[in-house]
């Protein structure tokens, strides 16, 4: 079976940390996000890959290129981003009878099996999967009637006007006919164009709802951070790398903690890491390769890449520090945010 995955877009509810790193190569507690989503495609009986790109192609398809994979790779670059159905549409030559299409944004354990087990039923000309969420706003909302055929399908209603819960997954099955219905060479959304054309159509548009199944778009900093942590707490059933070495606290090779530090679970230290004397590192923190928590420093609920250095006495909670920030002795990192890569915070918020 064949897949694309929409890769294009440009991240900017994760900037600064996407102005250098596509949203598809974050890493999720240490593994670049589209290595846990090839995974979990080629876990799932997906052969051919299709990766639509435009924003930050290359350390994509590089990362990709060095690993050693079952499924067969394309990637198709668009010279002006196309949205979604565009980016689809753009890929008509290399798309075969049938397909699944994905939002590559979104760490799930959804099984594609039974959206196929779903569309064959109904003989659907689109499947897509939904997902409950508490504030469907930022989504895209679907309605179905018993049957499961879509009734109404409203692209980020205003707050508190939502229908249902039940949202849009970011994962569709399509039979190659619906391609007629997108408009070739320009921007185009499936979300805001064609699933309502194939509502005003009557078109075999039909949904499976997901309910106990993991499933999180990482695109927003909150969102980021909390993949992090449901890996680590093992909410989502995924991969950890590294050795746990106690319930909960996972290391790579080379890592020196302190003998006076306080490493509380769950965390995940990277090859190399360094925690001082007096550090606490924990609860959910994710430290990446060669990062160094110097003497009496705090981080908790936060996500740090490789190489970031945690003066002394600093404190870093709830943030995403991206590779090699700097972070000045006695600072306290305002929270809730992102940090750019390289960054140097010499100022905080008081303790
Ligand atoms: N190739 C390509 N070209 N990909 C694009 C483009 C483009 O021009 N624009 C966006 N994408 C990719 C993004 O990289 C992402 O993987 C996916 O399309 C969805 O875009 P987002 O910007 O993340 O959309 P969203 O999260 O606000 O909403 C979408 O996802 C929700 C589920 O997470 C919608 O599909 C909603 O209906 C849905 O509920
Ligand atoms: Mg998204």
């Amino acid at each position: 079976m064949q897949a694309l995955v929409l890769v294009g877009g440009f991240g900017t509810r994760l900037r600064p940390l996407t102005y250098h790193v596509p949203k598809a190569m974050v890493p999720i507690a240490n593994i670049p996000f589209i290595e846990r989503f090839v995974d979990y495609l080629e876990a799932n009986g997906i052969t051919h890959i299709i990766f639509a790109m435009g924003y930050l192609p290359d350390p994509i398809a590089n990362h990709l290129a060095k690993r050693n994979s079952k499924a067969k790779y394309d990637f198709i670059v668009e010279e002006q981003p196309l949205d979604t159905g565009g980016a689809i549409k753009n890929a008509e030559a290399l798309l075969s009878d049938r397909f699944f299409v994905f939002n590559g944004d979104v760490l799930t354990t959804i099984p594609l099996r039974e959206i196929l087990k779903v569309h064959e039923q109904k003989g659907a000309l689109v499947t897509i999967a939904l997902t409950p969420v508490d504030d469907p706003s930022r989504y895209g909302v679907v309605v179905t009637d018993e049957d499961g055929r879509v009734q109404a399908f409203i692209e980020k209603p205003p707050k508190e006007t939502a229908p249902s819960n039940l949202i849009n997954a970011g994962i569709y099955l399509y039979e190659r006919e619906v391609l007629k219905h997108i408009p070739a060479g320009q921007p185009y959304s499936v979300e805001r164009g064609l699933y309502p054309k194939l509502l005003e159509v009557d078109a075999p548009f039909y949904a499976v709802a997901f309910h106990d199944d993991y499933w999180l778009d990482i695109g927003k900093v909150e969102h980021y951070l909390q993949a992090n942590f449901d890996v680590l707490s093992r909410k989502a059933p995924m991969p950890i790398a590294g050795k746990e070495i106690q319930q909960g606290v996972w290391v790579g090779k080379g890592v020196e903690i302190s003998s006076t530090a306080k490493v509380s679970p769950p965390v995940l230290l990277g090859d190399g890491c360094v925690i001082e004397d007096g550090a606490t590192v924990g609860p959910f923190a994710v430290l990446g390769n060669r990062v160094t928590v110097k003497r009496n420093a705090i981080v908790r609920e936060s996500v740090l890449w490789e190489g970031c250095i945690v003066g002394e006495e600093a404190i870093v909670t709830r943030c995403v520090l991206g590779s090699h920030c700097e972070i000045e002795a006695n600072v306290n990192v305002e929270p809730d945010r992102a940090y750019g890569c390289g960054e140097r915070i010499t100022a905080g918020v008081p303790a």
